[in-house]
């Protein structure tokens, strides 16, 4: 078993901001454990950031699967959760439990679903079994259709309530913890008050109980990034200078110098 629990980070509320990062292949979990990160999350912002798709939905049990195996292998520390693609949890609550055990299998320690009151039963009866589950509300990536595309959530009482109401069935099926994302802060601010699981935000401001962005934002890799992500590193120029070089290096003769190759004599 991993250093980082259920039971540590559910510690850590109103002690000790929670900190989250995606991550998707060996390299990068390496990094991310190696940064000391709470809890490496094998997203499936995967769909987007790494298979190029325009958003979330036709993300599947195998890409979750090969993903979170790559992630297990590397993560010593960090709690590593796994998020339930779309489809792989709302049909039934048997599926919902299959699917999760996939994913255990896979080395996670716990995984994610999208929503809280409408899943109720799924989570108490995966925590009832043993799989740790956090929620996820506000802006749900995974209902993009229906909300008309990505935009910040609770600007109306009825989604105000929506988010409070998913929080407290959360809570009470027994979920270690929820993501708010792109909710205004002053209703995070609010949830996080409301309810004794921590609330880890992305574009959900300060006053949330720790915060999660997506590997590719952080670095610079992509071009298009929301608004709540902070760019740390302009990776994407950095490898553009790197590959070029080899590519030109090539095309003039520079390489292989003489460290690269042998001759028998
Ligand atoms: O898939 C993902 O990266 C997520 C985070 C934005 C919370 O669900
Ligand atoms: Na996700």
């Amino acid at each position: 078993m991993r250093e980082v629990t259920p039971r540590k980070i559910m510690e850590m509320k109103g002690r000790e901001k929670i900190t989250m990062i995606t991550a998707y292949d060996y390299p990068s979990a390496l990094l991310a454990d190696k940064a000391g990160f709470d809890i490496v999350f094998v997203g499936d912002s995967l769909g987007m950031v790494v298979y190029g798709d325009e958003n979330t939905l036709n993300v599947t049990m195998e890409q979750m699967i090969f993903h979170t195996r790559a992630v297990a292998k590397a993560v010593k520390r960090a709690l590593v959760l796994a998020d339930m693609p779309f489809g792989s949890y709302e049909v039934s609550v048997e599926e919902g439990v299959k699917n999760a055990i996939k994913l255990i299998q896979a080395g996670a320690d716990a995984v994610k679903i999208e929503g809280g009151a409408d899943h109720e039963k799924l989570v108490r009866k995966l925590v009832r079994m043993g799989i740790p589950v956090m929620g996820h509300t506000g802006l749900t990536p995974q209902r993009y259709l229906r909300l008309g595309g990505y935009r910040i959530i609770g600007g109306n009482d009825e989604e105000v309530e929506e988010i409070i109401r998913d929080a407290k069935a959360l809570e009470r099926a027994g979920a270690f913890a929820v993501v708010l994302e792109f909710v205004y802060a002053d209703v995070a601010k609010i949830v996080t008050e409301e309810v004794s699981i921590p609330t880890i935000g992305i574009g959900a401001g300060p006053w949330v109980d720790g915060q999660v962005l997506v590997w590719h934002d952080v670095l610079g890799l992509i071009d298009f990034s929301p608004p709540f992500a902070k760019r740390y590193a302009n990776l994407k120029e950095e490898i553009l200078k790197a590959i070029s070089e080899f590519r030109r290096e090539v095309k003039e003769g520079r390489f292989p110098e003489k460290e690269h190759y042998w001759m028998r004599k």
